[in-house]
């Protein structure tokens, strides 16, 4: 395993472009499995979890071949209709080839994909829908065994206890678009991820309506077609480059960037006191002026992401005066607060609550990465922390962030790569 080591108080400046959408490429890669036509996904980013999802499709049947972000997707002989424990375990995403797969073969077995260490990662919500639209379930030996004669249209409620289900509405709307009839689905989740996924589902000739508001509406066809799609960027890397900038109070000029899907955060850091400008397809972003603390809660789609909350603790662990962050989705997703006082900052966790009391600089100190955004949030308190860091486990940075050092290089940052 590698680790990165980090001198910090370099202030970032110049430009960097953002890659494709982690979290938009995996489910749209999961939906090729819909037909036996060929399907080209462009603007790919090249990651762990990416290359993960090709083996998937790859023991189900698929040709897939990868070049410079472009990976085209063929049918080598469909009727696989398994997806290994070994592959799934390592990728919870993985658990979205269950629809495709149900709505494809009309039967699915696919492994549970467990939990991990930022929450429990149910997928009960998965399993209600793919019922309501008339599968038979079995759970055997640690695997969702589905099938149906025919798929028939539904009317279902998909909010859970914590709203709603970003890869379960994926999942959803997956084995829907071929069933018999409409099927609506209430309380969907309105991420951008999902809106990009149905936009490449209904350019393979599936009718869909209402994605990206919380009723979304299926009618359902006899068959899909290949088709050509480019994934979103990925506002989640575009959201960490836009602390990176303000953690270590530097300038940067964000390219390939949907404004319009960063707004909860871009609005709580201009209240924090960043300065942040829209260009077309693109954001400035500089540090202005010492920053206020601020309360930040997490929330599903256009509320502020869980996905940026370890990145903004960061940024508010150096910011003078009380911060309160609240994790509405994963209470648990604070692994990061334990390596994050480590390095000098005041936080206390009180159940779903941080309380951030803001200190003058961080120190650098040896940490160690448990998930990918948490990887993320202890690579930005390096760029800002005096002297030495070592992040070790960087794989996980590895799942979801293409070239980061690379980037970060270009930007000033001192950072290099080491063997554990
Ligand atoms: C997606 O995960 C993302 N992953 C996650 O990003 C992201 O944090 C999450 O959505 C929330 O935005 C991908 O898209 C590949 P959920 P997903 O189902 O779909 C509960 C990252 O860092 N729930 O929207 O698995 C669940 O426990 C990753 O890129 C149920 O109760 O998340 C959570 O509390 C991490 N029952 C809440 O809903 C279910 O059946 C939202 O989870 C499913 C989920």
């Amino acid at each position: 395993m590698d680790k990165l080591i980090i001198e910090g108080g370099a202030k970032l400046r110049g430009e960097v472009t953002v890659s494709g959408a982690k979290n938009a490429v995996l489910p749209i890669l999961a939906a090729t499995l819909l037909t036996d036509d060929a399907c080209i996904i462009k603007g790919v980013p090249d990651l762990l979890d990416t290359n993960t999802m090709i083996k998937i499709l790859s023991s189900l049947g698929k040709n897939v071949d990868v070049e410079n972000g472009v990976i085209s997707v063929t049918a080598a002989k469909s009727g696989n209709f398994v997806a290994d424990y070994k592959l799934v375990s390592t990728m919870r995403a993985s658990f979205c080839v269950l629809g495709p797969l149900l709505g494809k073969l009309k039967k699915a077995k696919v492994s549970l994909p467990g939990g991990c260490i930022i929450g429990v990662r149910p997928v009960d919500l998965h399993l209600k829908g793919i019922k309501a639209l008339g599968a038979n379930v079995d759970i055997d030996s640690g695997y969702v065994v589905a099938k149906a004669d025919r798929l028939k249209g539904g009317h279902i409620y998909l909010g859970g206890a914590y709203g709603s289900s970003v890869l379960a509405t994926d999942n959803v709307m997956m084995a829907a678009v071929l069933a018999n009839g409409k099927t609506i689905i209430e309380s969907a989740a309105c991420e951008p991820e999902v809106v990009d996924l149905a936009e490449f589902l209904i350019k393979m000739g599936a009718k869909i309506k209402g994605h990206g508001t919380p009723i979304i509406e299926i009618e359902g066809v006899k068959h899909l077609h290949g088709a050509t799609h480019t994934i979103i960027p990925d506002r989640i890397e575009a959201g960490t480059f836009l602390v990176a900038a303000l953690i270590t109070r530097g300038d940067i000029h964000i390219k390939n960037v949907f404004f319009q899907h960063l707004g909860a955060l871009i609005d709580k850091l201009q209240e924090a006191g960043a300065a942040i400008t829209k260009k077309d397809g693109s954001v400035r972003v500089r540090y202005q002026r010492p920053f206020k603390a601020i309360n930040v809660t997490t929330l599903p789609y256009p509320g502020f992401p869980t996905d940026m909350q370890a990145q903004i603790m960061a940024l508010m662990s150096v910011t003078s005066g009380i911060s309160v962050i609240t994790e509405k989705i994963y209470p648990d997703r604070f692994m990061h607060v334990a390596e994050l006082n480590r390095m000098g900052a005041h936080i206390q966790r009180e159940g779903p609550h941080a309380i951030v009391e803001g200190v003058k600089g961080l120190s650098g100190a040896p940490v160690m990465a448990s998930d990918l955004r948490a990887s993320a949030c202890l690579l930005l308190a390096g760029l800002a922390a005096h002297g030495k860091s070592t992040v070790s486990r960087i794989y996980h940075l590895e799942r979801g962030y293409e070239d980061m050092e690379e980037k970060l290089k270009k930007l000033g940052a001192n950072i290099r790569r080491e063997k554990e």
